[in-house]
């Protein structure tokens, strides 16, 4: 994993009244709701004797109480109250557990994952193109694959008429022309499909096409380093995100995004319905991108690429760009 980067860890329905404990990039994580509804992240252990602090409970303070012995952790994850010393007890420096700076917006829950954060942290990004209106269902789908590889297949426009050949990659259209790729800024890129028949003509390279396609609107949206859209129309998007749990398994929350439809209750349903079918696409991708190997990808392997897997090298350079300014500015240790 990338370190020192705002990751999409959760959605913001899951967690509700009780702390929730999960596995985010290897790690335990609890995170909970004080009675205003603001979020906080910790790590799962409790420093006094290594349960687990999901187990425990919100009290009215909106501290986390460990269910063992009772300490209180507030947001920062320092112990406020020990209660067995006695109230008014001052309450040591040392104990107290990472936190982790969280970020609320458009039904997601980041988290700053890395080092301490910077003094002048900014928010993360989204899609700029999403707004209010739109309407969302959404499904998280389990993958046993390193979440690099769950991101490469979703920028890969050379395996559609493959292994979608009966749902979105209908039409035989196996030549592939472009892609044409378009940065956004230093860590979001589009990417414009020109797939077509085999008409027997040289495709055109990357360089050559059109950006943005004058003929659809069509294009793949991805924000570093989780962050990805499916901008089928103005009125109707497919969103993911990948979300590492471990170096092996990743959680694809998937949604759908539409407009066309405006009344509220019927929009909700409609977005809903639309779930399976993106989830049956999914999983054909799915079968083959757990058997890759080896399971995370780097910008050097031995792999041989094709002019249409540009997308998939855009991504894996600016990603090994981004593991080696961490790892350079001595910011958190590269591990994949
Ligand atoms: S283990 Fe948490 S208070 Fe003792
Ligand atoms: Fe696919």
């Amino acid at each position: 994993m990338i370190p020192n980067q705002w990751y999409i860890v959760l959605s913001s329905n899951q967690v509700k009244k009780q702390p929730v404990g999960v596995t985010r990039m290897g790690e335990k994580l609890v995170f909970w709701r004080d009675g205003d509804g603001a979020l906080s992240c910790i790590k799962d252990r409790c420093v006094h004797r290594g349960v687990q602090l999901s187990k425990g409970r919100v009290v009215s303070s909106g501290h986390l109480q460990c269910p063992f012995h009772g300490f209180e952790y507030n947001a920062t994850g320092r112990v406020q109250k020990i209660p067995a010393n006695g109230q008014g007890a001052p309450v040591p420096e040392r104990f107290r557990v990472h936190s982790y700076p969280t970020h609320e917006e458009h039904g997601f829950i980041w988290i700053w994952w890395g080092e301490d954060a910077p003094q002048d942290l900014k928010p993360p990004s989204f899609f700029k193109d999403i707004h209010d209106e739109f309407v969302y269902g959404q499904s998280i789908d389990p993958w046993d694959a390193h979440y690099s590889r769950v991101i490469e297949n979703q920028l890969d426009v050379v395996h559609l008429p493959f292994v979608h050949h009966n749902t979105i990659g209908r039409g035989c259209r196996t030549l592939v022309e472009g892609p044409g790729i378009e940065w956004v800024n230093d860590n979001q890129f589009n990417v414009y499909v020109y797939n077509k028949k085999d008409d027997g003509s040289q495709p055109r390279t990357p360089e050559q096409v059109p950006i943005p396609n004058p003929d659809k609107p069509f294009k793949l949206e991805f924000i570093f380093p989780n962050l990805w859209q499916n901008h089928i129309s103005e009125d109707v998007r497919v969103v993911g995100a990948f979300v590492p749990t471990d170096d092996e398994h990743t959680l694809l929350y998937l949604r759908f995004y539409q407009r066309f439809l405006t009344l509220p209750i019927l929009s909700g349903w409609v977005a809903q319905l639309a779930m399976p079918f993106n989830l049956r696409v999914a999983h054909q991708d799915r079968r083959l991108v757990v058997t890759q190997e080896p399971k995370p990808s780097a910008l050097k392997m031995d792999e041989q690429l094709i002019r249409g897997d540009r997308p998939i090298v855009e991504y894996r350079r600016r990603r090994q760009q981004l593991l080696e300014a961490n790892s350079e500015s001595g910011r958190g240790a590269v591990v994949q």
